[in-house]
């Protein structure tokens, strides 16, 4: 028998034939010649891709806020972490500054003849540890404020907030209410609470010896 013979089934069965082609024709899509004008990927674009999805992962990775929604923050950077991030003292400041409203009233400028006026005080926009120290352990008794004379009680906050709130009310009033004044860092508080920590409520004239102390 010759070797070079097609087989015999096909010529008996051209409709045979038919069927091989068909039965192949989805692999011959699947793995289809190159075709002229359509050129490899360049290098240089996968590599641009790499890049780029590398980037996303660590871009995210570094600011995504470990996927909870309100944790994007991309001007924290990678090492801070978002829940230490230092909080706007004006923001802060306004939210405690709701613990002063019922005596200094929302506008600053207090209730005559029972609580002073926090708009255009000196105690306010002067010498921020003597208003540190007001803050801290509140005042008892006599006090002249713009030349009106008050006596009633200014509660202390030193149990309520912490240093960095304290300084961020003091921020806020300084800068609120048509004043304008440096804002005060929790530093000044810290020092001013341990000088004065112990101390029962201040009298005018226990405020003056302080203040003048330094
Ligand atoms: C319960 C009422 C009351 C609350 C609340 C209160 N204060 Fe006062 N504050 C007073 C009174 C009264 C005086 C005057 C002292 C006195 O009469 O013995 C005073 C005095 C002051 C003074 C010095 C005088 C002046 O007007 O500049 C400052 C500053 C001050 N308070 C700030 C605050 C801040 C800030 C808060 C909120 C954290 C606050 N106070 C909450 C009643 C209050």
């Amino acid at each position: 028998m010759k070797s070079d013979q097609p087989n015999p089934e096909f010529r008996r069965a051209p409709e045979l034939q038919d069927r091989i082609l068909e039965m192949h024709s989805a692999a011959m899509r699947e793995m289809s010649e190159p075709r002229d004008g359509i050129r490899p990927t360049p290098v240089t674009f996968l590599i641009l891709c790499f890049f780029f999805t590398m980037w996303g992962g660590y871009y995210i990775g570094a600011y995504g806020g470990d996927w909870t929604g309100t944790g994007m923050n991309e001007k924290a950077g990678a090492a801070a972490p978002v829940a230490s991030a230092p909080q706007n003292p004006m923001a802060l400041g306004a939210e405690v500054y709701n613990a002063c409203t019922q005596c200094h009233q929302a506008d600053g400028k207090g209730l005559a003849g029972q609580f002073p006026p926090l708009a255009a005080s000196e105690y306010v926009t002067g010498d921020e540890r003597r208003f540190a120290a007001i803050l801290l352990n509140g005042i008892n008794g006599d006090f002249v404020v713009n030349g009106q004379k008050y006596n009633s009680q200014m509660p202390a906050w030193k149990d309520n907030y912490n240093d960095e709130e304290i300084a961020a009310v003091m921020t806020y009033v300084r800068n609120s209410f048509g004043n304008k004044a440096a804002p005060v860092s929790k530093q000044v508080v810290e020092a001013v609470r341990k000088e004065v920590g112990a101390n029962g409520p201040w009298s005018e004239s226990s405020l003056a010896e302080f203040a003048a102390k330094k």
